[in-house]
């Protein structure tokens, strides 16, 4: 399926893709765009591979919703009650970086999911309806459970993130939610969920949908998926130095020992990340380079490195300005915060009123 086509699809059908583009600068977001909520959990520092697959995209879409943007912290502690300060400093990373990358608080809303108590009014209030089962059946709990073996994650907070995260969408009757296909299990949940309510009580909910956009995945530097677990990833925090070092440190086509033998650029994770970075012209001799030993690997990463600066280098600048200016930063996130919780609190009162708390 050709997410992308259906993406344009849809604005045309609901008529927003001609308004947006002949009205690009003047448009008023109040009237009628239709939500889109996403949220990265504070449990780690954001990557390359956040920009390429959630970042990027979310910036693209501030102009054509109303854009809610936020940090789950606690979802954070759901896995990583343990170790309360990691949070603390993630959170502080990511709202640098959603800001360096291009989100723009004149054009969405940024906020903070522990500072809005209705989140968690909500979460409590949907527990009352929501069956063991539907979340004991949500594939990404044993999965996640097998994955940090380490951590006990036999608790209750665990077992009730996706409800956690279907309070996040749905209080702000979002109707889109950008996120990776690990994450539809979730969307599944949270729309049995508004339909459970909506059916005991009243029509207050949206049933909210997954937006898929296919994006490339983004190798970390051994040639596995870009993530922190792993151990693998290159941050947007880190330095140019450290950048570079991370890519000529990379692992590239094992048969290519020495600089004479020639490769297969299909298999170096190097020309993965050619293939996201660099621009066509140079994909293309980096792949005859590497296939008649024309170049050697470290030419390849030097030119990499020199395309992946580019892209950074406004990143980079961005960030240094709002490091400098914590005061800025705090007061993006306070106003977005209040915006949010202004709608957060118009759904519940809607929510405690049916639900017999009036
Ligand atoms: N579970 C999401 C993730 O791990 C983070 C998240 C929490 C989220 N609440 C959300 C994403 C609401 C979208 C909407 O990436």
């Amino acid at each position: 399926m050709d997410l992308n086509l259906t993406f344009a699809t849809h604005l045309f059908l609901t008529g927003h893709y001609e308004y947006i583009n002949n009205n690009r600068k003047s448009f008023p977001k109040e009237i009628s765009l239709d939500r889109v909520l996403s949220g990265v959990q504070a449990s780690g520092r954001l990557h390359l591979g956040n920009l390429v697959g959630a970042l990027q995209n979310w910036v693209r879409l501030q102009d054509k919703y109303d854009c809610f943007y936020f940090i789950a912290d606690w979802h954070a502690l759901t896995t990583g009650y343990a170790n309360p300060s990691a949070i603390k400093e993630s959170t502080q990373d990511i709202l640098v970086n959603f800001l360096a990358a291009g989100l723009d608080p004149e054009r969405c809303t940024i906020f903070i999911q522990s500072k809005i108590f209705q989140h968690a009014e909500l979460h409590l209030l949907l527990s009352m309806i929501t069956p063991l089962g539907w979340l004991e059946r949500v594939p990404t709990y044993k999965e996640k459970q097998q994955e940090l073996k380490d951590r006990d994650l036999s608790t209750y907070g665990f077992l009730g993130y996706p409800l956690l995260q279907t309070a996040d969408i749905i209080i702000y009757r979002a109707k889109y939610v950008p996120v990776g296909v690990d994450q539809v299990p979730h969307l599944e949940i949270s729309r049995e969920i508004a339909r459970r309510f909506n059916h005991l009580y009243k029509e207050v909910f949206h049933e909210p949908e997954a937006l898929l956009t296919e994006f490339p995945k983004v190798p970390g530097i051994d040639g596995r998926k870009m993530s922190k677990s792993y151990d693998n990833a290159i941050y947007l925090s880190d330095s140019p130095r450290v950048v570079e070092q991370k890519i000529l440190t990379m692992v590239t086509d094992p048969a290519r020992k020495r600089r004479t033998d020639c490769g297969d650029p299909e298999k170096s994770p190097v020309y993965q990340l050619h293939k996201i970075f660099s621009p066509k012209e140079e994909q293309s001799e980096i792949a005859e380079g590497c296939r008649t030993a024309g170049i050697g690997c470290i030419d390849c990463k030097r030119v990499l490195i020199r395309n992946l600066f580019k892209i950074l280098e406004p990143i980079w600048e961005k960030r240094d300005e709002l490091i400098a200016n914590p005061k800025l930063v705090m007061e993006i996130a306070e106003k977005g915060t209040d915006k949010a919780r202004k709608v957060a609190e118009e759904t519940m009162q809607v929510v405690r009123d049916v639900m017999g708390l009036r």
